[in-house]
Formats: structure tokens, C-alpha cells, sequence
């Protein structure tokens, strides 16, 4: 498949590279060229266009990895040399719906998180009702970056706050036991560490196949009468699971 990605900057670069890893021939454009020819430069097959339409010219799928604002305005550059082109919108708040009317024949979104650079992403896709074997081989090429789940469009934002800006609160969370880590006499350095290999054992117990219910998981660390539900008392009574949920709320308010 040929797929050209404008913008190689967070996103783009790791997508694109993960296409052509994929063995899609890939073209990207950028407006700054140093960062697409020194991406093109790791990447072997894949070619750096000198603009948005050149990047597109015959391609079967765009990927749009600019800033939201400029979204629309890329895509007008596209769609001429590409006018059967599948188009992936990266930006957050421009529905399917509004891309459509831009005249492309079809339409998805992608939302990454920054994670896909080290192959522990959290990507969502959601597709225009004629773009589902867009969608599916989308999911396949970045397969290698994490978990890729096609979503329908109303879960798109909240799976967006979930894990794109999640991203964010799990560092906040970090942060939080951080501080409480060297309070307790631990130093910075080794306290992150601490903290990000118990996160990362978390997460691997969540994720393997037929993992108990996050409570069960809590309940097996937590003695009647021990330190564990101590700390969750103080915890809950400072208002943490609150805190959280009230975050993801106001993170999909308008
Ligand atoms: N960062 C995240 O966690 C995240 C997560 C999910 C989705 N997104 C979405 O992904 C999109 C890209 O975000 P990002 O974080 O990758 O931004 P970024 O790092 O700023 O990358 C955007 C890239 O687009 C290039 N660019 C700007 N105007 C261009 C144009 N007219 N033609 C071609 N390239 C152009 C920029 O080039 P220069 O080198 O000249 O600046 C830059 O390399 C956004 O819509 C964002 O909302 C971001």
C-alpha cells in the first residue's frame, strides 16, 4: 500500500516509520524537510516528497499529522493529487462527519498517544462507514506500536482522554509517589524507577490474558488490618479516585 504522512513531528514520525516497517511504501512531507529527510535517512524504502501533494500524488492512504488548526488547510493540498485516497486525521475535535464534507472519498481518525515511540502505544481509530478495510489494515500496519482498537466515533474522545491524555495523569500520578517516595527518605532518581517498574508490573498483570478484576488484584495486596489499606484510606479520603474521574470528565467537556 502506499501511504504518504504529512507532518513527521511526535506523531507522524513514529507512525510513519512503523508503515514502512510495515512494508507500506511510504512518502512523507514536512514542513521543516531536515525532519522527514533525517526520519527518511533511518528508514529504509521511504521517500521524502518536497510538498503535501507531491507526498500524496497515487497514494491509497494519507495520513494528516499536523496541528489541529492546520488540518483542514493540508488536507485541501492533498485531495487533488489524491482524490481516491483514504484520509487520517490525527486532530482531536474534527469529526468524521466534517471531514467528509472536505470531499475525501473516505474518511478515519487516528488517536495515538506518545507512547507508540517506544511500542507501548495506545492507538484508536474510527472510520467513515465505507473505510472499514482502511481501518483494518491501518490496525495491522501499527500493530507493532501496542494496542490498536477500532472504536465507533462517540468513544473516540473519551477513549482520547483515557489514554492520549492519560498519558499526562499517569505522570501526575507518578509525580504524586514520587514526592511520598522520597518524604520517606528514597531518592528521586531510584524513587521513579521504583515507581515506574511497579506501574509497568501493574499494567502487565492487567493485560495478560484472563486477568483477575482490578479489585481482586487490590485485595490480594491488601492484609485486613495492614498498611496497605491504610494508605488507600488516606488515599480515598484525600479524594484520589474522585480526583481522577472529575479529571476525565472535565478533559472531554466542551
Ligand atoms: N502529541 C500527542 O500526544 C498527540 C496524541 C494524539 C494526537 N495528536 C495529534 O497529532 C497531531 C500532530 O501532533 P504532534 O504532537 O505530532 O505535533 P508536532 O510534533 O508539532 O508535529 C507536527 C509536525 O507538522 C509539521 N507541519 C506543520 N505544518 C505543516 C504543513 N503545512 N505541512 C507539512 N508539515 C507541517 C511540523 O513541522 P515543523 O518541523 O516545521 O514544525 C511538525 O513536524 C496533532 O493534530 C495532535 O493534536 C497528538
Amino acid at each position: 500500500m502506499k501511504i504518504a504522512v504529512i507532518g513527521t513531528g511526535h506523531m507522524g514520525a513514529p507512525i510513519a516509520r512503523a508503515l514502512s516497517e510495515a512494508g507500506c511504501a511510504v512518502s512523507v512531507y514536512n514542513r521543516t524537510a531536515a525532519k522527514a529527510e533525517a526520519l527518511a535517512a533511518a528508514c529504509p524504502g521511504m521517500t521524502v516528497a518536497a510538498s503535501a501533494a507531491e507526498a500524496a500524488a497515487g497514494a491509497d492512504m494519507v495520513v494528516l499529522a499536523v496541528k489541529p488548526h492546520l488540518i483542514l488547510d493540508v488536507m485541501h493540498l492533498v485531495l487533488p493529487a489524491a482524490p481516491q485516497a483514504a484520509i487520517v486525521s490525527l486532530a482531536p475535535g474534527i469529526t468524521l462527519e466534517r471531514l467528509a464534507a472536505e470531499g475525501a472519498a473516505r474518511v478515519l481518525r487516528l488517536m495515538p498517544n506518545v507512547a507508540i515511540a517506544c511500542g507501548e502505544g495506545m492507538s484508536f481509530i474510527c472510520h467513515s462507514a465505507d473505510a472499514a478495510a482502511d481501518a483494518s489494515a491501518l490496525a495491522g500496519f501499527l500493530a507493532p506500536t501496542g494496542r490498536v482498537a477500532v472504536v465507533e466515533e462517540r468513544l473516540f474522545e473519551p477513549a482520547m482522554a483515557v489514554a492520549s491524555c492519560g498519558i499526562a495523569y499517569a505522570l501526575r500520578y507518578v509525580r504524586a509517589a514520587v514526592e511520598g517516595a522520597v518524604a520517606l527518605g528514597i531518592a528521586p532518581a531510584d524513587a521513579t524507577a521504583y515507581v515506574a517498574q511497579t506501574l509497568r508490573g501493574t499494567a502487565a498483570m492487567l493485560l495478560q490474558p484472563g486477568a483477575p478484576h482490578p479489585e481482586a488484584l487490590v485485595d490480594s495486596v491488601t492484609t485486613p488490618g495492614g498498611s496497605t489499606i491504610r494508605g488507600l484510606m488516606a488515599m480515598e479520603q484525600a479524594g484520589f479516585s474522585h480526583a481522577v474521574a472529575a479529571g476525565l470528565l472535565a478533559c472531554v467537556s466542551k
